[in-house]
């Protein structure tokens, strides 16, 4: 990935235990516009087993590790899995994402709530200060909450030392996936079809985000034309997951020489 031209790499979602996600098909191509349809539900060989493989993994780029639940774990336990996580990985990243918003997770987007994110802001946070790396700590968003929950979310994280917010995850917004025909199927949409919504929650994020917090920005950048159009909302980094997909390694270092 750092040889294609990025300048830095996010891994996961990482969970504590192994899982192997939801059953197959669980990735939908929707070629015409220009995105995709996953359920793939945490598909991951676990904590230890990617701690070893870290280990042994000289990087020489910027490293993120999004953490997540198990998929069995009750939903008042979700704080100890990211806790688990944290202390297996922290010491190998540059930055954790505490990732809340996956669709293919049941019950963790009410991770939004500020009620419910309190407690696993406080074991991240703990932990993270008691590793020597100190990697930095990100919230990853959904793009399907309303304003009010986004802004008692922010309120957290700009009062807390929880570092920026990374917007956004998929959309499952039922109304989106009536237009690309997919609402009879689980999953996220990511690429061309979610960019204006998540551009526009981009922008209020940065509303209402204090100044000294980073913003990164993800869903829908193919292009230099897309990837600046998240820098001129005051993204300080971005990223590409359908865009890679769709338009082939070649084009990170054309949006990483030609971008601003
Ligand atoms: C196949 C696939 C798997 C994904 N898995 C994860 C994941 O495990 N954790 C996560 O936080 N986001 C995951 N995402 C979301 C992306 O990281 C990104 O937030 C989203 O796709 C919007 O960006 P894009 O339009 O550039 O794809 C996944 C997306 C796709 C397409």
């Amino acid at each position: 990935m750092s040889n294609i031209g990025f300048g830095f790499i996010e891994i996961g979602t990482v969970t504590p235990k192994p899982q192997y996600g939801n059953p197959k098909p669980r990735l939908k191509r929707l070629v015409s516009h220009k995105s995709l349809l996953n359920s793939l539900g945490f598909n991951n060989d676990g904590v230890k087993k990617i701690q070893n493989r870290l280990k042994k993994f000289d990087h020489n780029c910027t490293l993120g590790i999004n953490i997540g639940p198990n998929k069995s774990t009750p939903v008042d336990k979700f704080y100890e899995d990211y806790l688990i996580c944290m202390r297996s990985l922290a010491e190998f990243a540059d930055y954790i994402t505490i990732n809340i918003s996956s669709p293919n997770t049941p019950e963790l987007r009410d991770m939004h709530k500020k009620a419910n994110i309190e407690k696993i802001i406080k074991v991240v946070l703990e932990e993270r200060d008691s590793t020597n790396n100190k990697p930095k700590i990100l919230i990853k968003l959904s793009p399907d909450e309303n304003n009010q929950t986004y802004l008692e979310l922010l309120e957290l994280v700009n009062s807390s030392n929880i570092d920026g917010v990374i917007i956004s995850n998929t959309s499952n917004n039922q109304k989106l996936k009536k237009e690309l025909n997919v609402d009879n199927l689980p999953g996220g949409i990511s690429g061309l079809a979610i960019k204006n919504k998540s551009n526009e929650l981009l922008k209020f994020i940065k509303k209402n985000l204090k100044e000294e917090k980073i913003l990164v920005a993800v869903g829908g950048v193919f292009d230099v034309d897309s990837y600046n159009e998240k820098i001129d909302m005051g993204a300080d980094l971005v990223q590409m997951y359908t865009g890679l997909v769709f338009e082939g390694p070649n084009q990170v270092r054309r949006i990483v020489k030609n971008g601003r």
